[in-house]
């Protein structure tokens, strides 16, 4: 998605929207049965942008031939055993005109064998395949939009064995409308498709995101990320403002979607690629990485696949975490996660501690666990997760003390001792 220019509403006459409209099902939060936890997965978006060109880049270029490649990898290196099930394209796969029948269709070229036969591989290999469309007259990179075929669109999907629809919003307007429609007509398929929207970002961030979680399993809200540090800390820093009160929304079903991992890409020291994977498992974020799985470094590969930052993004009780102190002058900050799942008892914290200045050395910082909401009468066992350290056992009003790298995290959990 290119953030720029979301908010100019193109064409002003909707024909059919006001009939969608009274259909709509009363449920308070979208129930399809899926994104229990934050869905996990690889997209093409950030990595492989809009490369069609197959003739001289075929290793690289949008085609079946790299999505399958991808799927390989994620069976073959342990990403879909620790989790990362959905396999997503983006904008880029379409024929620049629809088929005469009014239905989507894969370029010919670079997706010879169709989207049913990506499908089946997919599926052959354990995972899930996800695609991409745009609720507006035309795609970003201008490939048909699906503003008028929402219908056809999610039925197409659904007769292909789609397993996810990521539904952007360059070229639209009445996005909550369409977003609303395509939910309902996503269901009405039968195929549980797990829904991405875009629509908070679309429709100028201050959204009634009662209404998002009550269409959406996951929703962008903020600008692309770029592979850049600049572009992930502005998002962080967004998502712990949280001026419209989003992180309440985000639970079992639900998510905020601060964009893909850009680990093991080009432009994230290995600090700030730790401040992405641990900061992404404070959020309860979705995690698509967007990364060349044929050629990854091993330390960004480990990153990925870490057990204790995984089970801090999937943790059962769903609870967003949130920044509970920053010191502006400073760029220090520290973020709290409650956490209640197979991994941690009840009464389980994380707490995220962050150093976003891009100079200096590290950085001290110091809080006793009641000032952070840990006030169980027999204490906490504290473990750093990234090297997996026992710290140690920890009072209430135990300060702890850490040193925190520029452009850099510091993480641990709290878990309560029995009393
Ligand atoms: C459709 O919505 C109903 C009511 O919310 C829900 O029970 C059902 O599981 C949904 N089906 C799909 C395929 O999403
Ligand atoms: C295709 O890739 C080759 C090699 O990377 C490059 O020289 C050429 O300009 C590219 N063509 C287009 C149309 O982008
Ligand atoms: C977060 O809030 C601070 C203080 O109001 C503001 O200066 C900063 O720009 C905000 N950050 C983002 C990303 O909106
Ligand atoms: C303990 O912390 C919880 C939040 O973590 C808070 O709701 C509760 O009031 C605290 N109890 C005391 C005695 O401070």
């Amino acid at each position: 998605m290119d953030f720029t220019g979301h908010f100019q509403a193109g064409i002003s006459n909707l024909l059919c929207i006001p009939v969608i409209f009274m259909l709509l099902p009363l449920t308070t939060t979208l129930d399809n049965g899926l994104a229990k936890t934050p869905p996990m997965g690889w997209m093409h978006w950030e990595r492989f942008r809009c490369n069609m060109n197959c003739t001289d880049d075929p290793d690289n270029c949008i085609s079946e031939k790299l999505f399958m490649q991808m799927a390989d990898h994620m069976v073959a290196d342990g990403y879909r055993d620790a989790g990362y099930e959905y396999v997503a394209i983006d904008d880029c796969w379409m024929t620049k005109q629809r088929a005469p029948s009014g239905s989507l269709m894969a370029d010919p070229d670079r997706f010879p064998s169709g989207i049913k036969a990506l499908a089946d591989y997919i599926h052959s290999k354990g995972l899930k395949l996800g695609i991409y469309a745009d609720m507006g007259t035309l795609t970003c990179k201008q490939y048909p939009g699906s503003i008028f075929y929402l219908e056809l669109d999610a039925d197409t999907f659904a007769s292909w064995g789609v397993d996810m629809l990521k539904l952007d919003c360059c070229y639209g307007y009445e996005h909550q409308k369409g977003y609303e429609a395509m939910s309902l007509f996503l269901n009405r398929t039968n195929r549980p498709i797990m829904f991405s929207c875009s629509w908070p970002a679309c429709t100028g961030y201050n959204t009634d995101y009662d209404s998002v979680a009550k269409h959406c399993n996951t929703w962008r809200n903020y600008k692309d990320l770029r592979d850049d540090w600049g572009t992930v800390y502005d998002v962080i820093d967004y998502y712990g403002n949280d001026s419209v009160g989003f992180s309440y929304v985000a639970g079992p079903g639900n998510w905020n979607d601060p964009d893909q991992l850009i680990i093991g890409d080009f432009g994230l020291s290995y600090d700030q690629q730790r401040v992405q994977m641990g900061m992404w498992a404070m959020m309860a974020s979705p995690l698509f990485m967007s990364v060349d799985l044929r050629n990854i470094n091993p330390q960004s590969k480990a990153l990925l696949l870490h057990k204790g930052l995984l089970a801090i993004n999937q943790d059962y009780l769903g609870k967003m975490g949130r920044r509970v102190w920053k010191d502006r002058a400073n760029n220090l900050e520290v973020w709290v996660r409650p956490l209640m799942g197979i991994y941690f008892w009840r009464g389980s914290f994380a707490f995220a501690f962050l150093n976003s200045n891009n100079y200096g050395g590290p950085l001290k910082i110091q809080k006793s666990l009641q000032e952070l909401g840990a006030n169980s009468t027999a204490g906490y066992g504290v473990t750093e997760v990234f090297e997996g350290k026992v710290i140690g056992k920890y009072m209430p009003s135990d300060v702890l003390t850490v040193e925190v790298n520029p452009t850099g995290i510091y993480l641990v959990t709290a878990v309560p001792l029995a009393g």
